[in-house]
C-alpha cells in the first residue's frame, strides 16, 4: 500500500509542507508506505487546449499522473490564496490523469492552510474537496488550517493520515456499475462531510473561536461576548446582523503573522 502526499505550495519547506509531513506520518504508522511530492518539481502546465477533460490530461507530466493513479491514497495540501487554493494545486487538478472508472472510492484527505488572516480556510478545503468529489474519490473528514490552529492541526492530521492508510488497505468502492448510477452515494457521502457547506460567516466565527482559544488578556472577555452575540443572531436566523459580531470578535484579538 502506497499513501502519497503531495504539495501544493511553490514554497518547499513552509506550512503546507509541515502539514502534509503530519499527515504522511500518521499514514506510516500504519505501517504502509509514504512518498512526498512537490508539485512544484513538476512542469505541470495551465490547461489552454480545446478540448475537453481528456485533452488536459496531456498538460500533466506522465510520471505524476502515473504515481496519482497507482497510489492507494492521496494527502493534497494546497496554501490558501485569496480565498482559494492557490494556481499550482488548480492546474494539477485541472490536468492530473486520474479517470473516473479507475479511482472510485480512492482514499484522499485535503489540507488547506490559510497562513495569513485565516479568511478561506474553508473555501480553500471546499476546492479540493469538488475536486475529489467529481472524481467519485472517497475524501475523509477535512483539516481547514490558520495561523490560529495550526498546532492543534498537527495532531488532527497525524489521526487523519492514519485513518486514510487504514482505508487504503480496506478499499470501498461507492457502489454502482456506471459513474451515473453511483451518485446518489456519492452525494449522500459528500452532503454529510464536515465544513463543506460553510460559508464565511461561518469562517469569521471559527478564526474568533479558535483565536479566543489562543489568546490572552483582558480583551478574551469582550470578543467572546461579541462571538456569544453572534451566535444567538443565527440561532434566531438573523445572519447578516450576526456577521457584524462575528468580524468584530475576530478583530479585537487578530494580530498580524
Ligand atoms: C498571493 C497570496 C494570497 C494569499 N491570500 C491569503 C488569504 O486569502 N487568506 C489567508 O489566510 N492567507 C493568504 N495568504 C497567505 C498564505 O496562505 C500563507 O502564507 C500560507 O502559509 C502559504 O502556505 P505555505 O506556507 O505552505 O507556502 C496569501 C499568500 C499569497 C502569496
Amino acid at each position: 500500500m502506497v499513501v502519497i502526499g503531495l504539495v501544493g505550495s511553490p514554497r518547499k519547506n513552509m506550512r503546507t509542507n509541515s502539514l502534509v509531513d503530519a499527515a504522511l506520518e500518521g499514514s506510516k504508522s500504519r505501517g504502509v508506505e509514504i512518498e512526498k511530492i512537490y508539485l512544484v518539481d513538476y512542469k505541470i502546465r495551465p490547461f489552454t487546449g480545446q478540448g475537453g477533460s481528456d485533452e488536459a490530461f496531456q498538460y500533466c507530466p506522465e510520471d505524476l499522473s502515473k504515481l496519482c493513479e497507482e497510489a492507494d491514497a492521496i494527502i493534497l495540501g494546497a496554501p490558501v490564496y485569496w480565498g482559494d487554493i492557490n494556481g499550482l494545486t488548480k492546474n494539477f487538478m485541472d490536468t492530473v490523469r486520474l479517470r473516473l472508472p479507475n479511482i472510485n472510492g480512492k482514499p484522499a484527505l485535503g489540507i488547506a492552510i490559510a497562513g495569513g488572516s485565516g479568511k478561506g480556510l474553508f473555501s480553500g478545503i471546499q476546492s479540493i474537496y469538488h475536486f475529489f468529489f467529481h472524481k467519485q474519490m472517497r475524501g475523509i473528514e477535512p483539516t481547514p488550517v490558520s495561523r490560529f490552529n495550526l498546532d492543534s492541526s498537527f495532531k488532527d492530521l497525524r489521526m487523519s493520515g492514519a485513518k486514510l492508510a487504514d482505508l487504503s488497505k480496506e478499499k470501498s468502492p461507492f457502489s454502482g456499475e456506471t459513474v451515473d448510477e453511483r451518485w446518489p452515494e456519492v452525494l449522500a457521502y459528500y452532503a454529510a462531510l464536515k465544513y463543506l457547506n460553510c460559508d464565511p460567516v461561518d469562517e469569521f466565527m471559527t478564526l474568533a473561536g479558535d483565536l479566543i482559544k489562543i489568546s490572552k488578556g483582558d480583551k478574551v472577555e469582550k470578543a467572546k461576548t461579541e462571538l456569544e452575540t453572534a451566535t444567538s443572531l443565527i440561532a434566531k436566523g438573523q445572519r447578516a446582523e450576526a456577521s457584524k459580531h462575528a468580524v468584530r470578535s475576530y478583530q479585537i484579538l487578530y494580530f498580524a503573522g
